[in-house]
């Protein structure tokens, strides 16, 4: 039904609109059936001359009472399954997704890729799952593209995520959907998906440019800048890369594992986790280390958090 209003340009746009049709016309039937039921009875039973037509005094009906909580019961539970199954396809990103880094701030949108592109609009491939790695510099943002039907909250201090797949080409608009100050509705950008081919060459065409600035010294990608983070902000003295433990764990392999913490909790490492120690070392201690860490709060940008998280993602597979 609102696929007349706003084109589907995701995967999961068709499965959103099932559920907002099946809400909308069952509601839109129950409306009708009770507008009109009101008016047949207004009608049949209005006020007659002869005084054996008093209606008789009504105290209930069981059965019917019954039957109507019980249907709008079914009804409610109907939507929620549906609305739970479609919310898990939603939240869970497939793991083969590409990501991109989104970081909002009072007004604007800024996408970094782990490549090293900065963008002011997010240009992605059809066809190919997308995750979205998501921060605030400043106030709570939301991230909304209606033309997807996705819609998430950007939270200072944290990562929030969101997933989607484009299957049409084109250009569809970003909006802030969290009032977020007096620039608010101005705060818009827009996703540019790509044919395959055409992103690739995008992406080739960044790259040519990038290595040339790394022969020169100058590091565009997001591990390269993690990994000069690492070395220049001392982290390299306490935690090694290929897998010793030393003064703090190390880092080799990290990304993904299961940490047991001083206390007896656990903790998956992920990028909220790597974003907490860096800014919050003594939160979640990993058992066996001594709390020696010093906050790096305030001496990273949000980009060099990035820069990080994705470093320690490249540090697996074969020990240097
Ligand atoms: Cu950002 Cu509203």
């Amino acid at each position: 039904m609102i696929s007349f209003l706003l084109p589907q340009a995701s995967s999961m746009a068709p499965s959103v609109d099932r559920l907002f049709s099946f809400i909308f016309w069952t509601s839109l039937a129950c409306f009708l059936i009770i507008v009109f039921g009101k008016l047949f009875f207004i009608i049949r039973f209005r006020r007659k001359k002869r005084p054996e037509h008093l209606t008789p005094y009504i105290t209930g009906h069981m059965v019917m009472e019954l039957s109507i909580a019980g249907v709008l019961l079914i009804w409610v539970m109907v939507i929620f399954y549906w609305g739970w199954k479609d919310y898990e396809k939603l939240r869970v990103s497939p793991s083969d997704a590409m990501e991109v880094y989104v970081t909002g701030r009072q007004w604007s949108w800024q996408f970094t890729y782990p490549e090293g592109q900065r963008s002011a609009e997010l240009i992605v491939p059809k066809g190919k799952p997308v995750k979205l790695i998501m921060t605030s510099e400043d106030v709570l943002h939301s991230f909304f593209v209606p033309a997807f039907r996705v819609k998430q909250d950007l939270i200072p201090k944290v990562y929030t995520s969101l997933w989607f797949e484009a299957t049409q080409t084109g250009t569809f608009p970003i909006y802030c959907a969290e009032y977020c100050g007096t620039a608010h509705s101005a705060m818009l950008s827009k996703v540019r998906v790509l044919e395959p081919e055409a992103f690739e060459d995008w992406q080739i065409g960044f790259q040519m440019a990038a290595l040339a600035l790394k022969k020169k010294g100058e590091e565009k990608d997001l591990a390269g800048i993690g990994k000069n983070v690492y070395e220049t902000k001392q982290c390299m003295a306490c935690h090694s890369i290929d897998g010793k433990p030393s003064v703090g764990p190390s880092l080799f392999g990290i990304f993904g594992k299961e940490e047991s913490l001083e206390g007896g909790a656990t903790v998956t490492v992920d990028e909220n986790y790597i974003r907490e120690s860096l800014l919050n070392p003594m939160a979640k201690v990993v058992k066996g280390f001594p709390p020696a860490m010093p906050s790096m709060q305030g001496q990273l940008s949000e980009e060099e958090i990035q820069a990080v998280i994705e470093f320690i993602k490249t540090l697996k597979g074969e020990k240097p």
